[in-house]
């Protein structure tokens, strides 16, 4: 099969020839309603009238493969896109390296690949809950379409892990898929299953932040992912990355843009210190310690989700063919990692060194330094905005040791520079770090809604240019 046109005739539009496929039909058709009633549950709050200017994947050619138009948000059509199957493909590697890509799963790789199914999955809704009242402090509609967009993205990329379950993986599969319904970010009975996906994203600038940094690991997951073994896996994912790419630019402009006000706003005013907070504050922008602060938050919990940096699931996940490395048909390697060492960042005596770990063992440690290498890319664009206005302050990742919950340093309390702090001191200097209460409410008292069309909020910068080359004035949404 090797379709590019999706088919909307359906109750779920779809690439994968559903119509001819009753029994997976019949399970989808039956898992909609409970779909649709988490959407109006635990979607965006007070906005499920109004006209939403959406893109929808018409296709999965790269080329022109959505189009934009007006929807009501528990109308949009939300389905199942595969890329195109290539022809021939073959295992790139692990154990079964050369080997033909797999149509079908391999019995003894079934309750592995299911539970990497599901943790993916489960990330997708549980991103959508952790923004449900977002939309409400939107400081443009330009914003609040964004918002939006990312939202029925997330709804879809579960509607990508669902397909899966219910095709390849009967009535387990079916459990899943009614579970993945059932849990909610941050419940204490029934959380989401990963700690970064259950804290709250209670700002603007949270929101941006996650897009960057927390949707940025699902890009790392679903590149190593979209290189399974598992065909049909490395399809859905690769059609999600074209999706994702979107969520990041969100997070990276919006951040652009609020350290951009702010920056113009401290010119203006004449003031060149970026730590005068209580001035920078006056201005109604927000001063730029406080956003590095929240990026040393988001990016420390998203790096919890890369789990431990030496892990038998992840070497199990390579060798089985299911799970590859960020980009792999670019490393000039075995492919197969038996032998080999890879760098691993280790807490030895309370000091952080690095030793050298069986390259198999260390590919989360591997995916994590390819992540904060991307990360990086961005971090650069945010203090080129900067120095253009003169202003001397430069926003910097923190140490990966900082404030973990997962892995090596979890153990230990590290400062943003990688020093190992007492924990009385960490504690003691916690707010020089991250977000203090003050911070949290001056943030909050930014939050004002700006829904006139064309209009921003004091403290962000207008966009470049519209989406879908719109106007600056265009009407993103129709609040109802
Ligand atoms: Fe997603
Ligand atoms: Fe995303």
């Amino acid at each position: 099969m090797n379709i590019v046109d999706v088919d909307y005739d359906g109750l779920i539009p779809n690439n994968v020839g559903l119509g001819s496929d009753e029994r997976v039909k019949r399970a989808l058709e039956k898992w909609h309603p409970g779909y649709i009633d988490w959407w109006n549950d635990m979607g965006p709050d007070g906005f499920q009238s109004s006209l939403v200017y959406l893109r929808t994947a018409v296709s999965v050619d790269p080329k022109g493969w959505a189009k934009f138009d007006y929807v009501k948000m528990p109308d949009y059509r939300w389905g199942i896109l595969l890329a195109p199957q290539l022809e021939g493909r073959k295992i790139a590697f692990g154990a079964h390296k050369g080997e033909a890509a797999w149509q079908e799963i391999p019995g003894e790789y079934r309750a592995m690949l299911r539970r990497l199914i599901v943790i993916q999955g489960d990330t997708e809704p549980a991103s959508v809950e952790q923004q449900r009242y977002l939309g409400k402090t939107a400081p443009s509609l330009y914003d609040m379409r964004n918002l939006f967009q990312v939202n029925v993205e997330e709804g879809r990329h579960l509607w990508a892990m669902v397909y899966l379950l219910q095709k390849y993986f009967g009535t387990d599969g079916r459990e899943e898929a009614e579970a993945l319904l059932q849990r909610r970010s941050g419940d204490p009975d029934t959380p989401r299953m990963l700690g970064a996906f259950n804290e709250k994203t209670p700002d603007w600038l949270s929101f941006f932040m996650f897009t960057y940094f927390t949707d940025r690991d699902g890009k790392m997951q679903l590149e190593a992912l979209a290189q399974s073994g598992f065909d049909p896996l490395s399809r859905t994912c690769r059609f999600m990355l074209t999706e994702e790419a979107h969520h990041m630019f969100v997070g990276e402009t919006g951040v652009t843009r609020i350290v951009q006000r702010t920056c113009e706003a401290m010119k203006e005013a004449g003031i060149s210190d970026p730590y005068d907070i209580t001035k920078v504050r006056k201005l109604g922008v927000i001063d730029l310690p406080t956003i590095q602060k929240k990026a040393n938050l988001h990016f420390s919990l998203t790096l919890d989700l890369f789990g431990n940096e030496i892990s038998t699931n992840a070497a199990n996940a390579f060798h089985a063919g299911l799970k590859g490395r960020f980009r792999e048909e670019r490393l000039q390697d075995d492919h197969q990692l038996e032998g080999g060492t890879y760098p691993v960042l280790r807490l030895k005596d309370g000091k952080i060194e690095k030793e050298d770990s069986p390259a198999l063992s260390a590919l989360n440690m591997r995916l994590r330094d390819d992540y904060v290498v991307d990360c990086n890319l961005g971090v650069s664009r945010w203090n080129k905005v900067i120095e253009q206005t003169g202003i001397q302050f430069q926003i910097k990742l923190p140490h990966v040791a900082f404030h973990r919950h997962i892995g090596e340093f979890s153990r230990t309390t590290a400062d943003v520079d990688g020093n190992v702090l007492s924990p009385a001191e960490w504690t003691e200097r916690r707010t020089d770090f991250l977000p203090s209460a003050q911070d949290k409410d001056y943030i909050e008292s930014l939050m004002q809604p700006q829904w006139e069309a064309g209009k921003f909020a004091g403290w962000i910068a207008p966009p470049k240019v519209g989406i879908d080359n719109k106007p600056g004035e265009f009407e993103y949404v129709k609040i109802a």
